[in-house]
């Protein structure tokens, strides 16, 4: 199921993306024991996580529950101000109760990146207690974000990841600095229970417009792989971001 809600501002957004994590967090942590949630980087999350990480939000979810996994992440090291890791730590990791060996971070400043996407790939297989190298695990939740290319977590246009069938992990190489980044790839998100798409500001409908609205073309639009059939995809957006979208009401 995909379906596309926008809201006026940014700080809509964020907010009715909280509710939908406090929700899927609920409803994991009930039926499974456990809330499996992979976070993403760039900008437009850290208002999602500062609302999840304050009240009323951060006592809605059971954060004793919570194993948390990263999307993507530059090749930097984790106090670089470029890591997502960073950005995911300091804007909620540091203020919610969660137990520091559920929080599963790419090691992005390793100099050697392929082993480093391989150890990820294992890191994850264990947390879930699944062979490495099977088919990959089902994340309760993916939140992801959208560029004005059309990427969606380090899986940028016309580059080899894009046709990953296997890895679950990969590294890739990034059209902005920082240049070498980690992913996770299509087989991962194609499995997972929900995906959470935040798209915010006018620089991204043209890419929003094309992603959901435009031909085919993962090549060119990345962010189109993002199609799992099992899943709910929800893109909660802002009018700015959805002013080219021609099959939504204003
Ligand atoms: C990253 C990302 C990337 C991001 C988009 C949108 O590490 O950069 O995970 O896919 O989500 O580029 O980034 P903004 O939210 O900063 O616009």
């Amino acid at each position: 199921m995909l379906e596309v809600r926008r809201f006026a501002d940014a700080k809509e957004v964020a907010t009715d993306a909280a509710e939908r994590f406090v929700e899927i967090a609920a409803e994991a942590s009930i039926t499974r024991g456990r809330f499996t949630v992979a976070l993403a980087g760039g900008s437009t999350p850290r208002l999602l996580y500062q609302l999840l990480a304050a009240p009323p939000f951060r006592a809605r979810v059971d954060w004793a529950r919570a194993e948390v996994f990263f999307g993507d992440e530059r090749c930097v090291p984790p106090d670089h101000p470029d890591s997502n890791f960073r950005m995911c730590r300091e804007s909620l990791l540091d203020h919610v109760p969660i137990l520091a060996e559920r929080i599963h971070r790419m090691r992005g400043e390793q100099s050697d990146r392929q082993r480093a996407a391989r150890l990820y790939q294992e890191e994850m297989a264990a947390a879930f207690g699944v062979g490495p190298d099977r088919a990959p695990p089902r994340l309760d939740l993916i939140l992801l974000g959208l560029g004005a290319d059309g990427h969606t977590a380090s899986l940028f246009p016309h580059t080899d990841p894009l046709r990953e069938g296997e890895r679950w992990v990969v590294t890739n190489i990034a059209p902005v600095q920082p240049t070498f980044r980690l992913t996770l790839t299509a087989p991962v998100f194609e499995r997972a229970e929900n995906i959470l798409f935040l798209v915010v500001g006018a620089d991204k409908a043209r890419a929003l417009a094309d992603v959901l609205e435009g031909t085919l073309d993962a090549d060119r639009l990345p962010a189109q792989l993002i199609r799992p059939s099992g899943a709910t995809v929800l893109w909660l957006i802002d009018a700015a971001a959805g002013s080219l979208l021609t099959n939504l009401a204003p």
